[in-house]
């Protein structure tokens, strides 16, 4: 089958699909016909060689797809071949077939696109854990979302906005902001303009806000860590401004500067949290995973939310879609089509 094999890291054009044998499913595994593949960050980072989670190389990268499922392996007894199903998976997901455990395939919202679909696990559940697992949202609560333009950020600002949270949404350009409007956010921050601190002030105003969803680091977290009002938690779940370049001690420098970190001192002082969520660790805890997958589900089915898919590029651009990603011009979800 045809594949993108992680075999050295470095630039986009490390990236070439290439041949490789097709995977089975083995006990508990399902296969899935992968039709769409949903684009992350983490895999622009894992390409880099800058992302603790990856596996060793070589590896067939990517972390969502979607499609139908083609073949099953022995002891499979809550799926079947030819559903419909969104992928969720450390690695393997730039394939024409992805093999993942059966609670890792799970049954697709009916009416989403196959594009929509590629952009829902990853972004959706990551939101989802931050928001309502780690800072057990409230209606009440003042949210913002840094990135907010972004996968991740897209899903959370829809989310929160349609659970009754009044929400701010921080990003990296005027048209990515009105986007982020358009979505649900009452209020909005470039964070790129002149005079950022000072503008977040006046829009957070006394009150503060109660949940911070970051993603960027630097200025951005600090900045929105001073902006809790009490009681108020940050979640991290990304650092979107790390550029780490191995030869270069003064990028070692700055990645240590602007990495999210939490002062427990100024923490009592601010009566404030500062909670860091990763993804994975629900494909190790089935029983979590299928709750959050369940809940997930239909709080977008009963809010009619829908993925925003900004750009699809064929699977043989898989390295024109990385660039576009680092470029900082994406909106919303980046789409592989097979
Ligand atoms: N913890 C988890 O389990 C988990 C799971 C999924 C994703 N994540 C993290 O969530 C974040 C968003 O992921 P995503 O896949 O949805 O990506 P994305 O938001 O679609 O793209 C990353 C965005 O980060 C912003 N950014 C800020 N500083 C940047 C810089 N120096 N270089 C490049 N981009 C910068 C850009 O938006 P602006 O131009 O608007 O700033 C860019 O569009 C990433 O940090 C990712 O690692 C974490």
């Amino acid at each position: 089958m045809r594949a993108v094999v992680l075999r050295r890291h470095g630039p986009p054009e490390v990236l070439r699909v290439g041949d490789v044998p097709l995977p089975e499913p083995g006990d508990g595994q399902v296969a899935v016909r992968v039709e769409t593949v949903g684009l992350n960050y983490a895999e622009v980072l894992s390409r880099r060689g800058q992302y603790g989670w990856s596996p060793r190389l070589p590896y067939v990268l990517g972390m969502e797809a979607a499609g139908r499922i083609e073949a099953l392996g022995p002891n499979v007894t809550s799926r079947s071949v030819g559903e419909r199903v969104v992928v969720g998976s450390k690695f393997g997901a730039y394939a024409e077939r992805i093999v993942v455990p059966q609670a890792g395939a799970m049954p697709a919202p009916e009416d989403y696109s196959a594009e929509e679909l590629a952009a829902f696990p990853v972004n959706y559940m990551t939101a989802w854990v931050a928001l309502m697992e780690m800072a057990r949202l409230r209606p009440s609560d003042r949210v913002i979302v840094t990135a907010a333009a972004g996968g991740v950020g897209t899903a959370a600002v829809q989310i929160a906005s349609r659970f009754g949270c009044e929400v701010l949404g921080l990003a990296g350009s005027d048209e990515k902001l009105s986007r982020v409007r358009d979505l649900g956010a009452t209020d909005t921050v470039n964070y790129r303009e002149p005079g950022f601190a000072q503008r977040l002030e006046e829009v957070v105003g006394n009150r503060g806000v109660d949940v911070v969803l970051e993603t960027v680091g630097g200025e951005v977290y600090r900045r929105c860590f001073d902006a809790l009002a009490p009681f108020g938690r940050v979640v991290v779940v990304g650092y979107a401004s790390m550029n780490l370049v191995k030869w270069n001690p003064i990028t070692w420098w700055r990645t240590w500067r602007d990495a999210p970190r939490a002062d427990i001192q100024k923490l009592a002082v601010a009566s404030a949290g500062v909670l860091a969520a990763h993804l994975g660790y629900l494909l190790a805890d089935e029983a979590r995973l299928l709750r959050v997958q369940r809940d997930l589900v239909e709080f977008v089915r009963s809010h009619g939310i829908r993925p925003v898919v900004g750009s699809t590029f064929p699977f043989d651009d898989v390295a024109e879609a990385h660039r576009f990603m680092e470029s900082r011009q994406s909106v919303g979800k980046i789409v592989l089509k097979m």
